[in-house]
């Protein structure tokens, strides 16, 4: 069988914060999880740089412990293991001082690799600061690239200032901005569904189309981030991203090829169609103590919280292909289960030559980007029997990883396939400035109307499917959500 890995060129990856969460829990088991694959060539560097004052040999067995937590199998790979430490270096830096940039380039200097990367795991407030010093100690080389990650920003105002701020020091095809969701591998089988059945195209339109829906469902609450999270919201932390994401991927225009400014300018284009949304018919939940988990505030250890924890929200798109089908979106914590799904529920059938059968359903498709991803199609069929037609709905049901058996495997996480596409120097799976600004523009007063009433979000019980309001926006119009369930 032909290899499935595309070579990279042997590479210098610097990574800011390395000794944080973020580094520790998903960066180096995904780069472990690429030299596996053989995708790490003979040379490159991994160079970890944070505050702490700490040896490699300190360093590595961080990462070590760190790969035994995150990847069971890791100390089984010995081996590998091995080689995968041997690539690691680190220096001690002061992302705010001038402590350590001399030694980093002094580093990068001694058999420089053809590609050099700073992946900037670090807060929001340090990107500006390090992008700076980057590019005014010569550090950075005009195609070196620059990896940053949500909060992209909290506010329009904040994301354009972020924005300049890069863009002094680097050009816009160095910036590498991820939102992990468009490193899923079926966030990206979408597209591949999509623009390489003609079977869907003709149909993926209003004419076609009632309605569709976007659930990120996690059971998961906010312990041990509630910082963060009471100041950001499910509106930030998930809608103005990885949902907003989800529905460009959905309703964009067939891009001519899939390359990154063709794609981005699509996804531009539905962004900029999409209609304000009335910030008061906007779901806000937040979730309960139930049994023994303890409720939104007690995790977010704040009393009063009025941030909220689940949104559902129905959006329209003003252009040819969608006027008239609204795209209703939600996502939560602590709800039943963990389930990311999008529905395309199509149109009944215009006359039935059945009437004594009933009204009959329209089709649905149904994506699911996690987990088991897959493919469902709801199809009508006649219920077996005598006595006249009677019809029933059946799904017609694809697992991938029935489907593909043993390359299902396979499947990079999404942090392995971005930073691997970093390397490459590919950015279509990555937002590109002006996406993020549009993004926000179109939350942004939703935002600012929420933090001017007083309205407070519903509370739900964890374990449900949020607020009974969420039911609500979806009935009032005669439709339904999906069940919540695995
Ligand atoms: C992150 C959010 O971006 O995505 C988290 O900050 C959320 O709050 C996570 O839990 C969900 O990602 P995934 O890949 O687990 O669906």
């Amino acid at each position: 069988m032909a290899s499935t890995i595309i070579p990279v060129d042997s590479f210098d990856l610097v990574i800011f914060g390395a000794t944080g969460d973020l580094a520790m829990r998903k960066i180096f088991a995904s780069l472990f999880r690429s030299l596996l694959a053989g995708q790490i060539p003979h040379n490159s560097r991994i160079i970890g740089a944070a505050r702490s004052e700490l040896s490699r040999e300190q360093f590595c067995n961080t990462v070590r412990e760190s790969l035994a937590t995150f990847d069971g199998k890791a100390e089984i790979r010995k081996g590998a293991l091995e080689s995968f430490l041997n690539c690691l270096d680190y220096i001690r830096i002061d992302a705010n001082g001038d402590d350590g940039w001399n030694d980093l380039s002094l580093m990068l200097a001694q058999n420089p690799n053809p590609v050099r990367a700073f992946y900037l795991s670090v807060g929001p407030s340090l990107f500006g600061g390090i992008s700076e010093r980057l590019a005014a100690s010569g550090i950075a080389l005009p195609k070196s690239r620059i990896v940053v990650e949500k909060p992209l920003g909290h506010d329009l105002a904040s994301a354009i200032e972020l924005n300049r701020k890069l863009s002094e020091s680097f050009a816009e095809d160095q910036i590498f901005r991820i939102d992990h969701y468009l490193g899923k591998e079926t966030v990206q089988n979408l597209m591949a569904l999509r623009f390489s059945n003609a079977l869907f195209e003709p149909v993926w339109n209003a004419q076609h189309i009632d309605h569709i829906q976007i659930t990120v469902a996690e059971t998961i609450g906010v312990d041990g981030r509630g910082g963060y999270y009471d100041k950001s919201g499910a509106m930030r932390d998930m809608v103005q991203n990885h949902l907003v994401q989800l529905l460009c991927l959905t309703a964009m225009e067939p891009p001519s090829r899939f390359e990154p400014n063709a794609v981005r300018d699509e996804k531009l284009k539905v962004l900029r169609a999409l209609d304000a949304v009335d910030p008061l018919k906007v779901v806000r939940g937040q979730y309960r103590a139930a049994g023994d988990q303890s409720s939104y505030r007690e995790e977010a250890g704040n009393t009063k919280s009025t941030t909220e924890s689940f949104v559902a929200l129905k959006a329209t798109i003003s252009n040819w292909r969608w006027s008239g089908t609204p795209f209703y979106l939600r996502t939560g914590k602590r709800l039943r289960a963990r389930m990311s799904e999008i529905e395309i529920g199509f149109k009944a059938p215009p006359h039935s030559i059945f009437p004594d059968a009933g009204p009959i359903s329209g089709n649905a498709l149904v994506i699911r980007l996690q987990p088991d991803e897959g493919i469902t199609l709801h199809m009508t069929i006649k219920e077996p029997g005598q006595g006249g037609i009677r019809l029933t709905t059946v799904p017609l049901d694809m697992s991938f990883a029935d489907a593909l058996g043993e390359r299902a495997h396979n499947i990079a996480d999404a942090y392995e396939r971005l930073i691997m596409d970093v390397i490459r120097g590919d950015q279509t799976l990555f937002m590109r400035g002006d996406e993020v600004e549009a993004a926000w523009a179109w939350v942004d007063p939703i935002i600012s109307t929420w933090q001017e009433s007083r309205e407070v979000p519903q509370p739900y019980d964890s374990g449900g499917s949020g607020p009974d309001m969420s039911l609500a926006l979806m009935h009032n119009d005669g439709r339904r959500w999906r069940e919540i369930e695995e």
